[in-house]
């Protein structure tokens, strides 16, 4: 049996990369890899012990790995819904949505531009819930100089490969209170204080609590340090290529009426995507068709939750969210990613400001 042997085997690679990790967040409390941000999310719901009864709130308008984790711990999904310029949750809607039975609020910063934590911050100093932050698209991004990921009692990151730095499939957890790392490590080891005997703290691990296969494997962890390695030259190519469309859209936004991504004073966002907001009026299928015929292709983005087959099953009837619906109706995402030359953004821009 593996675990009467003995015996640090943390890998240096897997150390060094969490190190890494956690540099670009200014040091957390800790920091730890996993195979995706869906699980560190999960990990976050069994580690702020969320369970029956509870209610945790999350925006509509967001992946459905913001709200299963919660589900799974048997919590009840509030919906609340997001801000017009940013599609991030609105702090008055968290507000009509909160109660005493709230356990957390879950805030994504879509886009990596920072949720409005001005806010939400305070409410959760003076609510009695945990802030949880979802910041799958939120490396690199920050407010006032903060990064993301360090502003809730917990905060997630994705390194899937749809990411700016991609492990192919991986996420990080990341606390932030200290009385809450002494659980992680069983947490994430299925259940086992596997880590306390890799320390040698123990001669042999053994079940000690509630726990699953949470880590992010080795080869992935070689990928993600790999990918790290080139970050500066990935986040140069990818704000070239958003500042651009920023630039070159804005006439074109102001004649149709089409809404572009607005970052807030103090955000410093990771240009992780480009988002517009077709006007009420546009077939957004005549628009994408329209890219497709120029040799581009958009993109849509999430749905709204409380609005899809199993969202209709789970959310309360009052949880009403039109901007959230609106956002997933009429938005499209431009083609972003540092393999893209300049031959490659203007044919989007050349789309993109023929619509009409
Ligand atoms: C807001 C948000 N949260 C969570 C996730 C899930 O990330 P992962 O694929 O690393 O589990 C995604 C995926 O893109 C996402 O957009």
């Amino acid at each position: 049996m593996r675990g009467t042997q003995p015996g640090p085997d943390v890998g240096t690679l897997r150390v060094d990369t969490t190190a890494l990790v956690s540099a670009l967040l200014d040091g957390p409390v800790a920091v730890e890899l996993t195979s995706s941000c869906t699980h560190a999310l999960e990990a976050a719901s069994l580690l702020l012990g969320i369970g029956p009864g509870d209610e945790v709130v999350v925006p509509a308008f967001t992946f459905s790995s913001t709200a299963n984790p919660f589900l799974l711990r048997g919590a009840t999904l509030r919906f609340a819904d997001v801000d017009p310029l940013t599609g991030n949750l609105d702090p008055a809607s968290v507000a009509e949505r909160t109660s005493p039975r709230t356990r957390a609020v879950v805030c994504v910063h879509y886009g990596g531009v920072a949720a409005d934590l001005d806010r939400l911050v305070p409410m959760a100093e003076q609510g009695d819930w945990d802030l949880v932050e979802d910041a799958a698209q939120g490396l690199f991004g920050s407010l006032h100089g903060r990064p993301l990921g360090r502003f809730g009692r917990v905060g997630a990151l994705s390194f899937h490969h749809t990411k700016n730095i991609s492990a192919g499939e991986g996420g990080a957890l990341v606390v932030n209170d200290p009385a809450l790392v002494g659980s992680v490590p069983v947490l994430l080891d299925k259940g086992n204080d596997r880590e306390a005997f890799d320390r040698g703290l123990v001669n042999a691990y053994e079940w000690s609590g509630p726990g699953s296969s949470w880590r992010m494997p080795d080869a992935a962890v070689d990928r993600l340090a790999t990918e790290l390695a080139r970050r500066d030259e990935v986040q140069r190519a990818r704000h070239r290529i958003w500042d651009t469309y920023a630039r070159e859209l804005t006439s074109w936004s102001s004649a149709t009426g089409a809404r572009l991504p607005v970052v807030p004073p103090g955000a410093a966002h990771p240009a992780h995507l480009f988002w517009v907001l077709l006007p009420p009026a546009t077939a957004r299928e005549r628009f994408l068709a329209h890219c497709v015929e120029r040799g581009v292709r958009c993109t849509r983005h999430y749905g709204s939750l409380p609005r899809t087959r199993f969202g209709r099953t789970v959310a309360l009837p009052g949880d009403i969210c039109p901007v959230a619906d609106e956002f997933a109706d009429r938005l499209v995402r431009l083609p972003l990613g540092p393999e893209m030359d300049e031959g490659d953004v203007d044919r989007v821009l050349v789309a993109v400001t023929a619509f009409r």
